[in-house]
């Protein structure tokens, strides 16, 4: 068969994939599309039908795993619609944390692969495809998958991710994540350096690095490729070389841990304008003695600390956190400090969640869990503030006129929508032509998870 019928063959391949969790499975999700498009897997907007399923998954708080089955119940049906021909494949961090039990429970599953292992994805597909082949990879291999995977091929579009780092060696009381993602692995600045070149070039306007730790990220610095140089750069390093790409006029990273926050980052905030005054930083808590529980090496005063800073290297810098309630030994003091805290503090948003027994954690088996009423309490206590900080700080936008990088049409006919420096969404009356740039918008109008506002054309013309 000649090239060209090859492609026609393969061609005919569908292949869907269904993302939970956290924005690294959404960058894993497009890296498990590239390695298989050579195979002749094309992406498929439904699973109905489709020749491939993959299902990536996310671990990190309760009921995760009842969620996966319950999803491939569904799936299964429609495999048996297929003749059994769709491959169903389950990734991500539940495959890492129950792999044996999805295959035992679910024998209808092809393939289980951990978030280590998607480089390995087109040798396990040929596994799986001879009949009966059950194909389990849940070990975190020598090698790196970043050096194994082709190069990111299939655009994200004007907003894209990439990846910087892996895995996390903090070891927080009640997290999973060292446990399904390994050991924290960086890669060399010199290969995301160029795949944030080749994301530009794809229309990227903005690129958020990832990292379940991002700041604490240290890679070969590009000289070092080849021999002598400057060493290891951090974050705050890398930034500055990524500002310097033309094009990308956006540059964000998440989610950092207050530990790794070091001067050249807070200088990295202070000097690049393209770094956008938006910043997500989790706490956990306020309380000295539950942020010693939970093993995160800082107390509540080091993270005010932190935060002071980067607001005088940033003034109109605005944050973001995760808050997690109800950790074992949270007494009404400790949630009390907490409450305070994020009076001390401001945050423009937030997230907050109770906390979740995952199986193999050290919190797991402590003493003293929180009754699960005291938890739903203080939950929304908690979320009663964080929502009227969310609602002043937006409100605080109305008024001012700030660039909003526009990345699509609205709900309403006529009406584009964008983000603001501080991940807003944005709603204009405005042609569809101007989605892809920035533009300097006045705001008009605060809702609780929104703005509108109107394009300044004076400006607009001055730095068009
Ligand atoms: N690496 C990031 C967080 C990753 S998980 C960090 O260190 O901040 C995202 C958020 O999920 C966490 O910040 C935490 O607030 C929440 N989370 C993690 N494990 C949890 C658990 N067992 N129960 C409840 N929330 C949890
Ligand atoms: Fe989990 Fe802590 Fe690592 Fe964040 S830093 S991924 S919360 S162990
Ligand atoms: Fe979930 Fe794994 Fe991300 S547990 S939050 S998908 S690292």
């Amino acid at each position: 068969m000649d090239a060209e019928a090859l492609a026609t063959t393969t061609a005919r391949k569908r292949l869907h994939v269904i993302t939970w969790g956290c924005q690294m499975n959404v960058y894993d999700s497009g890296r498990m599309a590239d390695v298989l498009a050579p195979l002749g897997y094309a992406p498929a907007a439904e699973p109905d039908g489709a020749d491939m399923v993959i299902l990536n998954t996310c671990h990190i708080r309760d009921k995760a795993a009842e969620k996966v089955f319950s999803e491939l119940g569904r799936l299964r049906r429609m495999k048996e619609a297929t003749g059994n021909r769709m491959i169903l494949a389950v990734a991500g961090c539940v495959a890492q944390a129950e792999g044996a039990e999805i295959l035992a429970r679910a024998p209808y599953v092809d393939i289980v692969l951990g978030p280590q292992t998607y480089h390995r994805l087109p040798e396990m597909v040929a596994r799986a495809s001879r009949a009966g082949n059950k194909v389990i990879e849940t070990d975190f291999p020598a090698e790196d998958k970043f050096d194994h995977l082709p190069d990111a091929a299939a655009p994200q579009g004007i907003t894209a991710f990439l990846t910087i780092q892996e895995g996390c060696d903090k070891f927080c009381s009640f997290c999973v994540v060292p446990y399904t993602r390994g050991a924290e692995q960086s890669r060399s600045a010199a290969t995301v350096i160029a795949e944030a070149k080749r994301l530009v070039a794809q229309g990227a306007a903005e690129i958020s690095l990832l990292g379940q730790n991002v700041n604490a990220w240290h890679g070969l610095a590009p000289q070092d490729v080849d021999g002598g140089g400057e060493g290891t750069w951090g974050l705050g390093r890398l930034l500055r070389a990524l500002a310097e790409i033309p094009g990308l006029k956006r540059l964000r990273y998440t989610t950092s841990h207050p530990r790794d926050v070091d001067e050249n980052l807070i200088a990295a905030h202070r000097d690049l304008p393209s770094l956008m005054p938006f910043l997500h930083l989790p706490v956990q808590s306020g309380s000295d003695r539950i942020l010693q529980a939970m093993n995160r090496k800082h107390t509540a005063d080091e993270y005010r600390d932190v935060v002071r800073k980067l607001r005088e290297a940033r003034p109109d810098l605005a944050l973001s956190s995760d808050f997690i309630i109800g950790h074992p030994g949270e007494t009404e003091a400790d949630f009390e400090a907490t409450m305070h805290l994020v009076r001390d503090v401001t945050f423009a948003m937030a997230y907050s969640f109770k906390y979740s027994s995952r199986p193999g954690t050290p919190a797991a088996g402590a003493p003293m869990q929180v009754p699960e009423a005291e938890k739903d309490r203080r939950l929304q206590a908690l979320q009663a503030l964080l929502r009227e900080q969310q609602a002043a700080f937006n409100a605080s936008c109305v008024g001012l006129t700030m660039p909003i990088l526009f990345t699509g049409t609205g709900r309403h006919p006529g009406q584009i929508a964008g983000r603001s420096p501080y991940l807003q969404p944005v709603h204009v009356t405005g042609p569809a032509e101007l989605i892809g740039s920035e533009v300097q918008v006045t705001i008009t109008a605060a809702h609780p998870n929104s703005l509108a506002g109107i394009i300044h054309t004076s400006q607009e013309r001055r730095s068009a």
